[in-house]
């Protein structure tokens, strides 16, 4: 693929920066010339990233941390700014599922935990995003939610309520930042081929073949998505080829949620 650096110069903040589609997005960021700010509560994984891009030319700065914590929020944002003195696109990544489980079986500290972490963090993530960016004049937010988050998501009730709250966030953001050249969209992904998804599949009834089976009978495409295809929309939702884009949840779900 060729690349027209789209990102020259942009200071680009990922949170869940140390796998799956966070990592990759960061790598494909670098690629187009991005500075980069990355963040994951997996402090080691961080580094380990963080000194790859380094050696293929990016330049990095990382801070590890918990999005469920404010703090990690603040942090985040004061290291984006303190290394390169502003904040063009937040990439609000990091998150979490939960054992697959009906409604009533889901340990309350589980649904705790999934909403502080999916819902609480983006909160806290765009409390301190937005107003980095008000001040310097324009910014981009892009989040990263699910077709749970579109759509019910059966024995995933609380990670959907989760993703659901995430574009509410999303649109009211974008309406509240229009007239501060903000963008605020979600990105809602179905099942990718990351460790998150494995992982799932790994626990579900009867076996990981015989979940995935199940999964892809639900995808008009009858596959699952590529990490790169997945980061491919975020870059585009980031970029200015979509200038005119705001408050959007855009699914990259082989036609799962149109069917
Ligand atoms: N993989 C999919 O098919 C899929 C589908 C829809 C949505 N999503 C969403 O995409 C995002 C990324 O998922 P992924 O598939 O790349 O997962 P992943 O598990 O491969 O990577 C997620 C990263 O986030 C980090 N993380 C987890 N909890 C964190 C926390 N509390 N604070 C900071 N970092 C934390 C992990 O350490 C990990 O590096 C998530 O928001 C997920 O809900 C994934």
């Amino acid at each position: 693929m060729s690349h027209h650096a789209r990102f020259t110069g942009k200071v680009v903040l990922i949170t869940g920066a140390a796998g799956g589609f966070g990592r990759r997005a960061a790598e494909r960021f670098a690629d187009e010339g991005a500075r980069l700010a990355i963040s994951d509560v997996a402090a080691d994984r961080l580094d380990e990233v963080a000194q790859e891009l380094r050696r293929a030319g990016a330049e990095v700065v990382a801070e590890a941390g918990d999005v469920s914590q404010e703090s990690t929020a603040e942090r985040l944002v004061a290291a984006a700014l303190g290394a390169y003195g502003r904040l063009d696109v937040a990439l609000n990544n990091a998150g979490m599922a939960h054992p697959y489980l009906k409604l009533p079986d889901i340990p309350s500290a589980t649904a705790e935990k999934v909403i502080a972490v999916d819902l609480m963090g983006v909160f806290y993530a765009m409390k301190h995003q937005l107003p980095a960016m008000e001040r310097q004049g324009g910014g981009v937010i892009l989040n990263v939610a699910s077709v749970a988050g579109l759509v019910g998501a059966p024995l995933l009730s609380v990670y959907a309520a989760a993703k659901h709250g995430v574009i509410g966030l999303t649109k009211t953001a974008a309406v509240e930042y229009a007239r501060r050249n903000i963008r605020v969209n979600a990105i809602c992904p179905s099942f990718a081929d990351t460790a998150m998804v494995k992982d799932e599949l790994a626990h579900m009834r009867g076996g990981p073949e015989a979940a995935l089976e199940r999964v892809l009978g639900a995808i008009p495409m009858r596959r699952l998505a590529s990490v790169d295809e997945i980061v491919a929309a975020m870059l585009q939702l980031c970029g200015p080829e979509s200038a005119f884009i705001t408050g959007v949840a855009l699914p990259v779900d082989g036609g799962l949620t149109a069917a």
